[in-house]
């Protein structure tokens, strides 16, 4: 049986992310890695989850082993509504929080709801590749717009949004990770926030807001949220996710909007799986209630403020002349630039006989025009295989310079 003439558009438009590709090739255990986006797993609060899960299965198994609203469990909702307010400054009602299969669901309801073939869609460049995964499929325009070190340029969005005007195109949304891009690491400034959000009121579209690592700030004071800066506008969709302050095997976050997107992407989930499982968002929610995501966060500050520390450090120790790299002030990645003449993707398979990996540039870039810079990820390695990886890389970009 041939299934070629069968498969849909969608499929034929999509492409296996490079990275869950990489993952697979490099799961042996003398490889360093520095690809995947990981928390370290030596952090994760197992025995309380595991005390909390078998708590819930047995005092309340009619609930936590059923189907739960599309929408989510209230319970949930509950904790997540003085968390936002407390934390984000950030008012929102029950009808405009949809809980969410992570994030990367999140990204691919935003997509169905807003997106035809060809509609144009605005992100930085570089951005996250999974949510260019996300938009691939639904066979969005992706127009990609420059970023210097303080994330996309306003001006830069202005001409992109005037192209567009000018062809009577909408621009369907403009996606940011504001906060700790994935890939650089760099965060927008609130001043270029503003100036963002004032270009999505002007041009009548929205910011959908993508922000896994806000929480997770090493230093400085952090910019208001877009979701904030909007004052209920109506301009910005936020989503969040539990994945890199809690577990990422939990698959739950939340999208946050005007109640009338969110009834929409109420009934795109129910064709994906009906809901989140309600287990998990139970344990979610007691976690939570118990207040302990505080310290825990506090932990994860800790651990990865040293990591970044040892990685930057060793950066300056071994890397070539002609290497330049970001110096995030929180998240979970740096970005490594080789220079211009290297091709990171070409290196890779040097580096895994090197036993090191990391993720090449390319495929953050929509345009997959840029080749020379490297994803570094320094959560999940060890200080020892931080230090060691990064020797190794630097011998295998020395021998190819
Ligand atoms: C910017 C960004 N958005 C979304 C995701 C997806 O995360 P999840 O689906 O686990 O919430 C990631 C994961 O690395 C990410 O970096």
């Amino acid at each position: 049986m041939d299934y070629t003439s069968l498969f849909s558009k969608t499929v034929k438009r999509s492409k296996a992310s490079a990275i869950r590709e990489l993952l697979k090739v490099i799961a042996q255990p003398e490889i360093i890695s520095f690809a995947g986006g990981l928390p370290s797993p030596d952090l994760f609060p197992a025995q309380e989850i595991a005390e909390m899960m078998y708590d819930i299965i047995k005092n309340n198994p009619k609930t936590s082993l059923q189907y739960g609203a599309t929408e989510g469990q209230a319970a949930l909702k509950k904790e997540i509504i003085p968390l936002l307010k407390q934390t984000e400054n950030i008012t929102v009602t029950p009808e405009q929080i949809l809980i969410v299969s992570a994030s990367q669901q999140a990204l691919d309801l935003t997509a169905r709801a807003f997106v035809n073939e060809a509609d144009a869609i605005i992100t930085a460049s570089p951005t996250y590749l999974g949510a260019l995964q996300a938009f691939q499929a639904a066979g969005a325009d992706i127009i990609g717009a420059e970023s210097d070190g303080n994330g996309i340029l306003p001006q830069d969005v202005e001409n992109k949004l005037k192209a567009l005007q000018a062809q009577g195109r909408p621009c369907k949304f403009i996606y940011l990770v504001p906060d700790f891009q994935n890939p650089t690491g760099t965060t927008i400034p609130e001043d270029r926030r503003i100036q963002l959000l004032a270009l999505a009121q002007k041009y009548h579209t929205f910011i959908l807001e993508d922000s896994p690592y806000r929480q997770i700030r090493f230093e400085g004071t952090a910019p208001r949220t877009f979701y904030a800066l909007d004052e209920g506008r109506g301009n910005v969709l936020t989503m969040f996710t539990f994945s890199k302050i809690l577990a990422p095997g939990f698959r739950l976050g939340f999208i946050i909007g005007p109640a009338e997107v969110i009834r929409k992407f109420v009934i795109l989930k129910q064709a994906m799986d009906l809901c989140s499982s309600s287990v998990l968002q139970l344990a979610a929610a007691k976690y939570l209630q118990a207040g302990k995501l505080p310290a825990h966060i506090q932990d994860l500050i800790v651990c990865y403020r040293e990591k970044r520390d040892l990685m930057l450090k060793t950066l300056e120790e071994v890397m070539p002349e002609g290497t330049s790299w970001t110096r995030p002030d929180g998240g979970l990645f740096l970005w490594l630039t080789l220079p211009k003449h290297m091709d990171a993707t070409a290196l890779l398979p040097k580096a895994v006989e090197h036993k090191v990996a990391y993720v090449a540039g390319v495929d953050f870039y929509p345009q997959c025009n840029v080749k020379n810079d490297i994803r570094l990820n320094f959560s999940y390695s060890t200080p020892a295989q931080i230090v060691d990886g990064l020797k190794r890389l630097a011998e295998v970009i020395k021998e190819n310079k």
